[in-house]
């Protein structure tokens, strides 16, 4: 180890630092750590990134991952040593992030009232264990296995707990994942059994899962790989780096999330802000995340509609009472997150600071769809020939939505992240069965 890698603080005024076998996912006064290099990296990677596309046998070359593995050193191998790349790095056989790319969908497209050739949408449903979870699993359990960690936990909407049981499962790990009661789609639950986790039922929903399994993980020694671990938000990283890459490194006006956790937009943020630092960007893409009507935490507190304040990172000193605040207000009244979307069913968004900073950096925004919208959006991707699930929907919806209100306008080039596979097959057949849905197509007979 050359210390080129190491944790620290995202609070500027706090800015604590642990070495990178820490296994800290927060810093002694309760903030989140960054991964952070100090080296910049040669903007001459962009090509060897690209021949690797042409992977000559190479699992860490086939993995939409670990193609990009000088810009996620936290181990600090030799890269170009085979041995130890298989030595230290998590790889599902190259398949993370392998299929990944951005492409046009002409009736999306349509749908949406933009120009076919401005919009791209990346489906990360066609990772291994069928989300995008799969690009920062592949790099958490790399860190769990560098620190020598034996069991990884997490609570999870369903896919997260999927991603982690099956890259625990293939590196001899135990894996324990509390979930919400009677809230996951079935196709998630089940994957998370077949790959042999211990599951925890939780009583009440995400956030209450979250805060168990945070403290069952303190008390018993476990490894959270959920998004506030810092890297998970390293791999998934590499979503961004997939898709302006493919643009040639030319940054699109808008890279557009569905929002849960807030780790994905995390991470956009971060690849961001270091690309532009290193010089291989020229402009700041606009990040917009999308949530739920019904799970608003973020579109509320960022607009402004609790208590007259919009939130901001502000330079790292975020109002972060008026989030207490509208905490306290959600439990009063008895409001808990509720949506057909499960995946996105989330009031507490554990990254929300992170969040904050990433949408500060790239002058974001932040929307809000209806489970009907989201529908629609889901069926008109499959019309396209993809596959995704609900919560996924969100992107396209929300990107109509903000065309409607001009705030994305027509021709600006815009790329929209489909986070996930469909793995709630009734979503799908009650849609279609219902002629009354704008793109059902109702059985006959
Ligand atoms: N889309 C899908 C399909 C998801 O599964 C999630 C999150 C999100 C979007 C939101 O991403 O949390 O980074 O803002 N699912 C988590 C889970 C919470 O447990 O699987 P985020």
């Amino acid at each position: 180890m050359n210390n080129n890698a190491y944790l620290k603080c995202i609070d500027p005024d706090c800015g604590l630092e642990y070495p990178i076998k820490s296994r800290n996912i927060e810093c002694e006064r309760g903030h989140l750590l960054d991964v952070k290099y100090k080296k910049t990296p040669s903007p001459d990677l962009k090509e060897l990134f690209y021949n690797r596309r042409n992977p000559q046998g190479n699992i860490f070359n086939e993995s939409g991952v670990w193609r990009f593995r000088e810009l996620l050193n936290f181990c600090e191998i030799d890269t170009d040593n085979k041995d130890e790349c298989s030595k230290y790095l998590v790889s599902l056989d190259g398949a993370e992030g392998r299929q990944s790319k951005p492409y046009h969908m002409s009736k999306v497209a349509d749908f949406l009232g933009m120009n076919q050739n401005c919009l791209w949408l990346q489906p990360e449903g066609y990772n291994p264990s069928g989300s995008f979870k799969d690009n920062g699993m592949s790099t958490a359990v790399t860190h769990a296995k560098l620190i020598g960690a034996k069991r990884i936990i997490c609570a999870s909407t369903g896919n997260t707990s999927a991603a982690a049981a099956m890259f625990a499962a293939n590196e001899n790990m135990d894996c324990d994942v509390y979930i919400p009661a009677g809230q996951i789609a079935p196709g998630k639950l089940s994957q998370a059994y077949q790959f042999g986790a211990q599951i925890v039922q939780v009583k009440g929903n995400f956030d209450d899962a979250l805060a168990k399994s945070l403290d069952d993980a303190k008390n018993q020694d476990g490894y959270t790989v959920n998004s506030v671990n810092p890297f998970r938000i390293e791999g998934q990283k590499t979503i961004p780096y997939r898709a302006i890459e493919y643009l040639n490194w030319n940054s699109p006006d808008w890279i557009v999330y569905p929002g849960g956790a807030m780790g994905n937009i995390s991470s956009c943020g971060k690849a961001l802000m270091e690309l532009y630092e290193w010089g291989w960007i020229k402009k700041i893409p606009r990040i917009a995340v999308i949530v739920s009507e019904g799970a608003s935490t973020l579109y509320d507190l960022y607009n402004g509609k609790f208590e007259g304040k919009k939130l901001r990172w502000n330079k790292g000193k975020p109002d972060t009472e008026l989030i207490e605040n509208y905490y306290t207000y959600l439990d009063r009244n008895g409001i808990r997150p509720q949506t057909k979307a499960t995946a996105i069913q989330i009031g507490r968004p554990a990254n929300i600071l992170k969040g904050l900073r990433s949408l500060e950096f790239t002058n974001g925004v932040v929307a809000k769809v209806s489970d009907a919208e989201m529908l629609d959006a889901m069926s008109i991707v499959g019309l396209n020939g993809f596959d995704c699930e609900m919560a996924s929907g969100a992107s396209p919806a929300g990107i109509r939505k903000l065309i409607g209100e001009e705030i994305i306008k027509k021709d600006d080039v815009v790329v929209g992240i489909l986070t996930g596979r469909q793995k709630d097959s009734s979503l799908a057949v009650d849609y279609h069965n219902d002629p009354a849905n704008l793109f059902a197509i109702p059985p006959r007979g």
